[in-house]
């Protein structure tokens, strides 16, 4: 890890979930850590303008814990809308990183689907910002993209060499994406790895996918709404487990140009999640909801690669992973019993 002493690593969305959680983990790694991020997208405007939220002031306590962890860290924020090129351009020529880590999108496939618009603009048009941006500095560039290039799992477990066949407009950007980077590498040289992460829960997320639903709806005294029979299966993948193959592939040579799925490596159900829930919260009402078409149907993402070329290791099954989370959000419920006023149910 000495490699990360004094590095420059500018975080591109360094104020959202993984982002925030990122910049504190390479903080204390001895990095000199930047946030580069808009604040508005699934973020502090985002949530401040919203009217009919009804997680609004819940996420806007984790948004400004983000923030104040941010600054106890000594990681300053830069408030940048990384659409334009000229204002995201003098600020990482004034940072000058040796890593760029480009987070910025809408990061949910139903919101992209409704939203293709915001959705280019915010993906797409701040990668291509940050990789002009990252070919001028000669910066070693980290591209996020996702499970969703794959589009339908097909059982086995999904190496990074199988087709992308992704669905709707989320995956089809990612996977646009990352084509991008690999076209700056073969023009200009620049250093790259991308990684596809999946299924990502932890503390201080504001995204409300199906583990955070969950937790909340119990602790509103509310149903588990579950896509589908419960059958469908993800590879959750806590926080600190995405962070440990983060850092390898800032430090390790062998991330240069390289594709890796960083999950924790299996699939597990919707209905062993819920499970796990239950055994937190006994006598808890689980109800079926139809399942959306457009989400793939996904499993688990073999993580053989990373393991083999940087040593990735996940420490964090959902019996420990979410257990965690679950255990963070009770203690929250408890300081803060106001969040978690009954929720509306929806039909
Ligand atoms: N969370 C997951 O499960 C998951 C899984 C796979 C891939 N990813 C990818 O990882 C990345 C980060 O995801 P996340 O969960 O942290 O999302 P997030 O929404 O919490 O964070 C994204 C951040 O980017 C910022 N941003 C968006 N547009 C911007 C702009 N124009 N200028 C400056 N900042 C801007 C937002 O303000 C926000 O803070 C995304 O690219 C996402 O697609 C996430």
């Amino acid at each position: 890890m000495s490699k990360l002493q004094g590095r420059k690593i500018a975080l591109i969305g360094g104020a959202g979930f993984i982002g925030h959680n990122l910049a504190l983990n390479l903080a204390k790694l001895g990095a000199d850590v930047h946030a580069v991020d808009s604040l508005q997208v699934n973020n502090l405007g985002a949530f401040s303008n919203s009217h009919d939220d009804a997680n609004k002031s819940l996420y806007l306590h984790f948004i400004h814990e983000r923030l104040q962890l941010l600054q106890a860290a000594q990681v300053p924020l830069h408030v940048v809308d990384a659409r334009d090129y000229h204002v995201l351009s003098r600020c990482l020529n004034e940072i000058k990183p040796d890593t760029i880590v480009q987070l910025a999108a809408i990061a949910h496939a139903n919101r992209a689907n409704k939203d293709p618009y915001s959705t280019f603009d915010h993906s797409l048009r701040t990668l291509e910002n940050a990789l002009d941006c990252a070919r001028g500095l000669d910066a070693q560039f980290i591209y996020f993209s996702s499970s969703m290039v794959y589009g339908n799992f097909d059982g086995e477990a999904v190496t990074e060499e199988r087709h992308c066949e992704p669905l709707g407009i989320y995956g089809a950007l990612k996977y646009g994406g990352e084509k991008l980077v690999i076209a700056y590498s073969q023009v200009f040289g620049l250093s790259y790895p991308i990684v596809r992460p999946s299924a990502l829960y932890g503390e201080r997320c504001v995204s409300r996918r199906v583990g955070q639903a969950f937790i909340e709806s119990v602790l509103r005294g509310a149903p588990l709404s579950v896509n589908g029979d419960g059958s469908g299966a993800l590879d959750f993948t806590y926080i600190q487990d995405l962070l440990q193959g983060l850092v390898l592939c800032i430090v390790k040579d062998e991330a240069r140009n390289q594709i890796f799925n960083l999950t924790y490596g299996g699939a597990r159900s919707l209905k062993q999640m819920a499970d796990i829930v239950r055994g937190q919260f006994p006598n808890v009402e689980i109800k079926y909801q139809p399942r959306d078409v457009l989400m793939p149907e996904r499993g688990t993402l073999s993580i053989e690669k990373a393991k083999r070329l940087l040593g990735y290791s996940p420490q964090y099954p959902l019996e420990q992973g979410f257990v965690r989370y679950i255990e963070w959000y009770k203690q929250l419920s408890q300081m803060h019993p106001r969040f978690f006023g009954s929720e509306r149910v929806h039909a």
